[in-house]
């Protein structure tokens, strides 16, 4: 009998010890570069508890000129690589990721993947009164009509018109967000959209945070900005609660944040330190094409 007990007990303690180690586990949060981080740090903000691993493919940006094929493998790789890490779930951090590559890789996943189209596209939803959706994203996002899709999906007397942006990425990325050319791109892109019936407009992409206020300075007040990150975390946290893999975290200890990319590690901390609301101080590079 004390020998029976003392193995069940050490069955409860292994148990237990699962069930910490696994709430314990880190988030993992990848995009193709720098944009993600802006979706990062609002889980930081609403999840302080969760421990979090970024991956971003600097030797690979941009994602929203490469073709469908293309952004699966490197959204499989890259799930290869986050697993190594131990996380519990993961979410696509980047909108061309989520819009191409997201049906397939959570098909194949046994833990939970999170894109940001979805969550986007609800908060649009909720944020509309005229059902005329404006969406902004890379060449890929837009083309894949997702946004649309999904939007349609949850009601279908909403229309929703697409643009695609694509300098707002190296405009970002190079440091430009204040630069006076920037206001003559978004002039470029985003003059039909502001002379358009649209009373919201959803940045579909990552990276487009970054032009948060000067878009909005161009769109004026009647056109609402919907940035999908907010959303994406809350339903990162329902999705954490409902299956028990909350981090309650330890009193007097921080959550842990590290950082990989595929190259250019010291430029990515440069500007991960631009955006984040404390500095990193280390970030990893790794060769994705191994995973
Ligand atoms: N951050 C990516 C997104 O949200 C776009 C950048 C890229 O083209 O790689 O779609």
């Amino acid at each position: 009998d004390r020998l029976r007990s003392r193995g069940l007990g050490d069955v409860y303690k292994r148990q237990a010890l699962s069930i910490d180690n696994k709430n314990a586990a880190p988030v993992g949060v990848f995009d193709s570069g720098v944009g993600g981080l802006t979706v990062a740090r609002e889980i930081m903000r609403q999840l302080p508890n969760e421990n979090l691993v970024y991956f971003g493919d600097t030797a690979r940006v941009p994602y929203g000129s490469k073709s469908k094929d293309n952004i699966i493998r490197y959204s499989r790789q890259i799930i290869h690589f986050l697993r190594t890490k131990g996380v519990k779930a993961i979410v696509i951090a980047c909108n061309t990721a989520s819009a191409l590559a997201l049906d397939v890789v959570r098909e194949e996943s046994d833990i939970p993947v999170i894109g940001v189209v979805e969550p986007g596209a609800r908060a649009a939803l909720h944020i509309t009164h005229t059902k005329k959706i404006g969406v902004i994203g890379t060449e890929a996002t837009v083309q894949s009509a997702m946004y649309g899709k999904i939007i349609k999906g949850l009601d279908p007397t909403v229309s929703v018109i697409g643009k695609a942006c694509p300098l707002f990425v190296p405009l970002v990325e190079e440091g430009f967000a204040k630069h006076k050319v920037t206001e003559e791109i978004i002039d470029y892109y985003l003059a039909s959209m502001k002379h358009s019936d649209i009373d919201s407009l959803i940045l579909g992409c990552t990276h487009y945070p970054l032009l948060r206020s000067r878009i909005r300075a161009y769109m004026g007040d009647k056109i609402q900005l919907v940035n999908p990150a907010y959303e994406t975390a809350m339903d990162l946290k329902h999705i954490l609660q409902e299956s028990g893999m909350e981090n309650a975290g330890k009193e007097g200890e921080h959550a842990t944040y590290s950082f990989y990319v595929s190259d250019a590690a010291d430029k990515f901390k440069q500007f991960a330190n631009s955006i984040l609301p404390y500095d990193i101080e280390t970030t990893q590079q790794i060769n994705i094409e191994e995973y």
